[in-house]
């Protein structure tokens, strides 16, 4: 899907219909050595209703949403279990209330719903420095 090289994977997975409870997205990745970031948006019209982005010079996982052009506040806490190199498996679980975030099988954080209208979360996009070998929807 993208070249082992340093540069920006940039990839569009519609999502039909939305978003629900029970939708897992998987991401089965792998962060560039030498990378700064990379994020994985659900994205509402031209609102982001989670941004989660890994940061490697922070070892931080920063979580916001974009409504009508503004960022909100950040969530930081939690571990950072990315490392350059590695191949990840990233799942991102819908939930009632929030979405709940694993990464190689083991739970690291979730985050709370700060907009309604999910079934017009229509699009998930995943860009930065990794190479992203799949991203896939499923439900459980
Ligand atoms: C900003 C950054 C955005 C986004 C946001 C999250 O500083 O430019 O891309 O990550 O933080 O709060």
């Amino acid at each position: 899907m993208a070249a082992p090289v340093k540069g920006m994977t940039s990839f569009e997975l519609p999502l039909p219909g939305g978003i629900s409870p029970r939708l897992v997205i998987t991401i089965d990745g792998e962060p560039v050595p030498g990378g700064e970031w990379f994020k994985v948006d659900f994205i509402k019209g031209s609102d982001v209703v989670f941004h989660f982005n890994p940061r490697f010079a922070e070892q931080t996982i920063v979580r916001n949403s974009n409504l009508d052009g503004c960022w909100g506040p950040e969530e930081r806490e939690g571990g950072f279990p990315f490392v350059e190199g590695q191949r990840f498996e990233l799942k991102i679980l819908v939930e009632e209330d929030s979405f709940k975030v694993a990464v190689d099988g083991t739970h690291l954080l979730e985050y709370g719903h700060r907009v309604g209208g999910l079934e017009e979360v229509t699009l998930l996009l995943v860009k930065g420095d990794i190479v992203l070998h799949s991203a896939s929807p499923s439900m459980i």
